[in-house]
């Protein structure tokens, strides 16, 4: 975004008084502690031995097999589309540390199965901005990893609803910025959905604000994502509320930044899971009742 565009936003939220410290305004350094987001996941490409092991969006736990993120950290544009990543063995997904280099426990560390783009992502409009990745053996529960379940089907936070994103993006937007190593944290409240879409109509370049979108934005006006930190869960009330899908290049301003509203797509998301790990009784019972059926049938 440009800096004439920046200017003007920070006027609009009437913050020009303010000053930053740029070098602090991921997430106004609030580290993460151990264990306090244990649905949290790194996806990370395999081939980049560095501290932060090729760290390139977050990701959430559904279940202990998949990870929710936002479609457009799973796609590449070639030959003139978007289509998600082909080769899944350059990937991975790392759970149950702050530190992204405390990999060597293999619990940590799971490859990829298969990945599941919606079939309505519109790259362009950042429309159905959601995929699933199963995992090739699932995590084990424990203190540090567990799964965020999802959100019953539309059911969205009121407004003001407080929240938070863990994340481990970059520090700033310069060419040689790295994602953080340790995992840290930005406290948001949710935004007017109308005033969300009035703002972003009113700026060149910015994607439509759609219902199935969520807007969040944070008091201090210095907690902004960046590079790194989407796909990551704004989490409300306790419960997974957004995948991260548009940040404001980490300009550290009230501009609200922009989610794929999880609610929307609890639905699409069973199905991709399958009925085993959205755990119901009902459907167990059910489950259970068919497999006496059949049993019955064959001991008889
Ligand atoms: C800005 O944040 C960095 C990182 O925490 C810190 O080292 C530095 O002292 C801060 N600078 C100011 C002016 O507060
Ligand atoms: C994981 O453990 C927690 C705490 O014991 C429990 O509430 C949760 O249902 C477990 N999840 C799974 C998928 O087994
Ligand atoms: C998304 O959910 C909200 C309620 O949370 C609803 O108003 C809206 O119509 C839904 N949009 C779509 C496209 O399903």
């Amino acid at each position: 975004m440009s800096k004439i565009v920046c200017l003007l936003i920070i006027a609009f939220a009437g913050a020009n008084a303010m000053t930053f410290n740029t070098s602090s305004r991921l997430s106004n350094n609030n580290l993460a502690a151990e264990n306090q987001f244990p649905y949290m996941v790194s996806i990370q490409r395999t081939q980049t031995a560095v501290p932060t092991r090729g760290h390139i969006c977050g990701g959430v736990l559904i279940t202990l097999q998949h990870v929710m993120t936002a479609a457009s950290c799973l796609t590449v544009f070639a030959a003139g589309s978007w289509t998600p990543i082909a080769n899944l063995a350059e990937y991975r997904v790392f759970a149950g540390a702050t530190t992204l280099s405390n990999d060597a426990d293999p619990n940590r560390v799971r490859s990829l199965a298969r990945i599941d783009v919606h079939t309505g992502y519109l790259p362009a409009s950042r429309l159905n901005d959601v995929a699933i990745i199963t995992l090739s053996t699932p995590y084990i529960n424990g203190t540090s990893i567990r799964a965020l379940p999802l959100p019953g089907p539309l059911v969205g936070p009121q407004e003001n609803t407080a929240c938070t994103i863990p994340g481990w993006g970059t520090d700033g937007l310069t060419a040689t910025a790295t994602p953080s190593v340790s995992l840290k944290f930005a406290s948001k409240y949710v935004y007017s959905q109308s005033l969300c879409q009035k703002v972003y109509a009113n700026l060149a370049g910015q994607p439509n604000v759609f219902n199935s979108m969520l807007c969040s934005a944070s008091h201090d006006l210095v907690s902004t994502g960046c590079l790194g930190d989407e796909g990551g869960p704004l989490v409300c009330d306790g419960l997974l509320s957004g995948i991260l899908i548009h940040t404001n290049n980490c300009a550290p301003t009230s501009f609200p930044e922009l989610y794929t509203r999880v609610s929307n797509y609890t639905v699409w998301a069973r199905t991709v899971t399958g009925a085993a790990s959205t755990f119901q009784p009902g459907v167990l019972v059910l489950v259970f009742a068919l497999v006496q059926v059949f049993v019955s049938k064959f001991v008889n």
